[in-house]
């Protein structure tokens, strides 16, 4: 004990320039019930009570500023309900630098040791607070079973850790490091905010029976306002949305806009739901994308691409899918498709300006034509736009724009090839639109649901 105190105290004198460091140090996992989180036994003797042997994958970030990376320790528990003196220690880099420490996540799966795909218990505890040091535990409420508590300490502005072994086993005296923070949270400082793991789409929330604006949290910790549709084939998550019924909500925005959401996520509205967090959410799950596209009340069409992402920044948000129907849609290609291809608006434009088809779209005129384009969109190739001009004098029941001068409205390519005219545009005008995103079987998907048509 006094040996390793004594380390300490010798790397902290001669360590001048220490790096802020953020270490956690889980101390203890009580267990009790035996049990996987789908509440089976973790063995043959769950049944009197004994524990489970585990995995734990923990990670920490300070002042929540990225995703916890895990580091991954293996806790032969000898089948205990209660482990004590676990000792392991999980770090972040000073990320906090030279701003006040507000406080971190920590990130805990326990799994099971003989077969890592099942889950003991997984939680996201998020702590509020300015104390430098301290303890505290966390409970999982397993509902019909006991429920797990973890126990663990924090310490901030420490030297970064000089030996990393797979396993950091601390000795046990090493929480003598410690003492000095173990005081209880006084009324001064915030008391330690735990909450459960938060839900990163519509289908995370707990008990969502009806469709409505809920709060979701892509990134683990920053609160976004959606809207969740609850089908009777799954919970949709809606990302983007049109109607022209209600013109508030300007979508000809600059590039910087689209980075962020804008609009009001209700059922039938003008919402988008910002590239940052489209790119953050399709990276964690695999997604399918539904495509609606409404005519008057009538559905005029319904796409579905699977594995969509939106790549980061650095790829201008690239969208990555792959089409249920090839050669419509995102799918639809001239010379290319807006699959795998960069977002652009009119701040940003990506793709060659002498593309006559892309004059509603580049802002652009290479025939002199009197242009209106609109919005931002992945033009790949030039045939779609679902966050256009919303435009209400559109022949009633087809919704075809007489001309392709002026504005070209809300495209989406429903047929293959050029049209008509030879353009890569179909010259109908959609007046509700909406983009979703799930993670079910679309094989469960009713190709005829056309209720977000007629609300
Ligand atoms: C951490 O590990 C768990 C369990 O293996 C895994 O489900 C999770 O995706 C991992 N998280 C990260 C950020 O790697
Ligand atoms: C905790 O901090 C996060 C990140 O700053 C914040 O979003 C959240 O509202 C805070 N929670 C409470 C209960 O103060
Ligand atoms: C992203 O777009 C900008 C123009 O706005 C361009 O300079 C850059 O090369 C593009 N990035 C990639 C990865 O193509
Ligand atoms: C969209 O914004 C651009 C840039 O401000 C503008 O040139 C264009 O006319 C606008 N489109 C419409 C249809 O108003």
């Amino acid at each position: 004990m006094k040996w390793s105190f004594l380390g300490l105290v010798l790397l902290l004198a001669t360590c001048c320039q220490a790096l802020p460091y953020f270490e956690v140090l889980i101390t203890s996992i009580d267990n009790p019930a035996g049990t996987l989180a789908n509440g089976q036994p973790c063995s043959h003797f769950g049944f009197v009570g004994a524990g489970c042997n585990m995995v734990l994958a923990a990670g920490v970030s300070s002042n929540f500023e990225k995703y916890p990376v895990n580091r991954t320790s293996v806790l032969n528990s000898k089948y205990e309900r209660k482990l004590e003196n676990i000792n392991v220690l999980v770090g972040d880099a000073g990320t906090y630098g030279n701003t006040e420490f507000r406080g971190f996540i920590l990130q805990i799966n326990l799994l099971l040791a003989s077969d890592t795909d099942q889950v003991i218990d997984s939680y996201t505890i998020q702590i509020n607070t300015t104390q430098q040091t301290g303890v505290s535990s966390y409970t999982s409420q397993r509902d019909g079973t006991l429920p797990t508590t973890i126990t663990f300490a924090w310490s901030t502005d420490i030297p970064p850790p000089v030996v990393v072994s797979t396993t950091t086993s601390v000795p046990e005296s090493s929480t003598s490091a410690f003492t000095g923070s173990t005081t209880a949270f006084t009324g001064t400082t915030p008391a330690p905010t735990t909450t459960p793991k938060l839900p990163v789409d519509c289908s995370e929330i707990e008990g969502l029976t009806a469709s409505s604006q809920q709060t979701i949290y892509p990134d683990g910790v920053t609160a976004v306002q959606v809207f969740c549709d609850v089908k009777s084939y799954g919970i949709l998550t809606v990302i983007q949305s049109r109607d022209n019924s209600d013109s508030s909500t300007d979508f000809n925005q600059t590039y910087d806009s689209y980075t962020q959401q804008f609009g009001n996520p209700t059922a039938a509205s003008n919402y988008w739901f910002g590239l940052e967090n489209m790119n953050v959410l399709t990276n964690q799950k695999t997604y399918t994308l539904l495509i609606d596209v409404c005519c008057g009340n009538a559905l005029s069409s319904r796409q579905i691409y699977h594995s969509f992402k939106i790549g980061a920044s650095s790829t201008n948000y690239t969208l990555s899918a792959t089409a249920d129907l090839p050669g419509i849609g995102l799918d639809y290609s001239s010379s290319g498709k807006d699959i795998g291809a960069q977002f652009a608006t009119h701040d940003r434009y990506i793709l060659p300006t002498t593309k006559d088809s892309c004059d509603e779209f580049d802002y652009v005129s290479d025939d002199n034509k009197d242009v209106q384009p609109y919005g931002g969109w992945w033009f790949g190739s030039c045939g779609n736009n679902l966050n256009g001009a919303l435009i209400s004098n559109t022949a009633a029941g087809t919704c075809s724009i007489s001309s392709f001068a002026g504005e070209l409205g809300v495209n989406l390519r429903t047929t293959t090839g050029t049209n008509a005219d030879g353009w890569d545009v179909d010259l109908i005008s959609y007046n509700r639109v909406r983009m979703a995103i799930f993670t079910f079987d679309s094989l469960l998907i009713e190709k005829s649901d056309d209720t977000f048509c007629k609300n």
